[in-house]
């Protein structure tokens, strides 16, 4: 058993909540399919998703910008380490994120690809926290706007830790904490 973190939004409201913004995306995009580039890892649930509600069963393509160190403090340098070289020239293409935080991370994947030739270069995001922004992005289909919490699960982790929980959730050091004492303690 995880952690009893407090649950921001349930499976359910994510699942309804994506359906609803893939309907508008393909509703946008008719006749013009984008390029689907998942922002991995964290953005993999919501991108399958995302792939699952749009007609066509378009491929999910991925890429990998890392913008966290460890821990929950962005280091504010962002690295595109997988993906950089995906073929975008004369393309739609749609990021999915997980979450848009400061901003950088997006504002940088859109300068590459605009760069590199893309059409336009469009934002899927889950979640968005306003008040962290640090760079102005457009969320063009953003799930929900959150506030300055750190959260975890559906795809989104701490180093790697709760990214399979089917909900998200609001990261509690001190429940976390009492959590790992009870299973030592068996209390
Ligand atoms: P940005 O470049 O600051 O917008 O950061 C975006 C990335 O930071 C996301 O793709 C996540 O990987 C990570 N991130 C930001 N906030 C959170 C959070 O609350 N939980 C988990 N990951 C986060």
């Amino acid at each position: 058993m995880p952690p009893a973190f407090p649950i921001l939004f349930s499976n359910d409201q994510i699942l309804r909540r994506t359906k609803e913004l893939a309907r508008r995306i393909a509703d946008d995009l008719r006749g013009a399919p984008p390029l689907l580039v998942a922002v991995i890892e964290g953005a993999r649930p919501f991108a399958r998703l995302v792939q699952q509600a749009l007609p066509g069963h378009l491929p999910v393509h991925e890429v990998r910008a890392s913008s966290y160190g460890s821990g929950t403090v962005s280091s504010g340098e962002v690295k595109i380490t997988t993906g950089s070289d995906l073929p975008v020239a004369g393309q739609h293409v749609l990021l999915l994120e997980d979450i848009v935080d400061t901003g950088r991370t997006i504002a940088a994947l859109q300068r590459h690809f605009l760069a590199k030739g893309a059409l336009s270069c469009r934002v899927a995001s889950l979640l968005s926290k306003p008040s962290r922004r640090v760079v102005a992005v457009t969320i063009d289909y953003c799930g929900f706007e959150i506030p300055d919490e750190f959260v975890l699960g559906f795809g989104m982790d701490l180093d790697g830790r709760y990214r399979e929980l089917p909900d998200v959730v609001v990261y509690d050091r001190e429940i976390e904490r009492r959590h790992g004492l009870s299973r030592v303690t068996g209390s």
